[in-house]
């Protein structure tokens, strides 16, 4: 292993005659990829960088860093390299709470009976968070007479993750915020796995897409998008991801992001929905 590794707290590199920190390293490749520094767990984006600086054969950040700066193809690997591929089924349980009691309901007053609920994951990781809509909608609108049909999608970028989705088994970092009767109901334990039910798995389609190239779905009810776009994206990518997530919904759909995130840039685009904390609607206006 290369001494760079070892040396975390006089950081590496030379740069203006300072050794460069990873902090500072990932201070300065962040922005020009229009990504928020502050939010990636350390841990996991330097061990990512270091692998891939070991690759190249380079000995510090600076130098990286430079690499970064005058190869784009580099610079394109970096972004995807600081993707996050972590999720959890119900990750922030009261948020799944809002969605039952408030806004779900709402989405169900403004559909024509029997027309199909169309809900988009966007960045659906390995599907714990279109497979907890899944489970939501059996348990709660399903069995209690509210059935009506509903489609799922559930898209990401990365094709390893859509696999695990496909997949749908699970270790225990994925299930641990599931209450036990719904894990008890839901999954079958085999070899420390949980296996998700195949009544579950049939409720989500899945399709690999990049947010900001390919073509959202159209008239969309209810789109969750959290732990991205407004986690990860700086201004500008903010609001042209945000546009097309609006550009999704139906008028009057929904947009429901995690409990630390806030629209930021994007907040002309959705109001708040005042009786769901972190649920917006698409706001109505000509936009170009
Ligand atoms: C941190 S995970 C969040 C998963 C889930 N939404 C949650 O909150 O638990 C972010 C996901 O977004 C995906 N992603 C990153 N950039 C993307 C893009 N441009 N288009 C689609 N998915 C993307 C990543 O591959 C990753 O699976």
């Amino acid at each position: 292993m290369p001494p760079y590794f070892l040396d975390e707290e006089r950081g590496q590199g030379k740069k203006g005659g300072i050794l460069m920190r990873f902090d500072q390293f990932l201070k300065e490749v962040c922005p020009p990829l229009d990504l928020e520094w502050r939010k990636y767990r350390r841990r996991d984006a330097k061990h990512r960088v270091e692998k891939r600086m070991e690759e190249l054969g380079l000995p510090d950040y600076a130098t990286y860093l430079e690499r970064i700066r005058c190869d784009t193809e580099e610079a394109a690997s970096m972004a995807e390299r600081m993707r996050v591929t972590v999720s959890r089924f119900f990750r922030e349980w009261e948020r799944w709470e809002t969605l039952r009691q408030a806004a779900l309901p709402r989405i169900l007053l403004e559909k024509g009976p029997g027309e199909p609920l169309r809900i988009w994951s966007a960045g659906c990781c390995g599907g714990e968070e279109p497979y907890t809509l899944a489970i939501l909608w059996l348990e709660h609108f399903c069995e209690r007479g509210l059935a009506r049909p509903v489609e799922i999608l559930g898209t990401d970028i990365d094709a390893a993750s859509l696999e695990r989705a496909r997949l749908a088994i699970y270790g225990k970092g994925s299930v641990r915020e599931i209450p036990r009767p719904l894990l008890q109901k839901y999954f079958r334990k085999e070899d420390r796995l949980w296996h998700l039910d195949e009544r579950v798995k049939r409720m989500v389609r899945f399709a690999k897409q990049d947010l900001m190239h390919s073509a959202p779905p159209q008239r969309v009810d209810l789109v969750c998008c959290r732990y991205l776009v407004f986690t990860y994206y700086r201004e500008t990518l903010r609001f042209e991801a945000a546009m097309r997530l609006r550009q999704a919904l139906r008028p009057g759909g929904l947009l429901m992001i995690a409990r630390k995130e806030e629209l930021g840039s994007a907040a002309e685009l959705f109001e708040p929905l005042p009786e769901a904390d972190g649920v917006f609607r698409k706001r109505e206006f000509d936009f170009p």
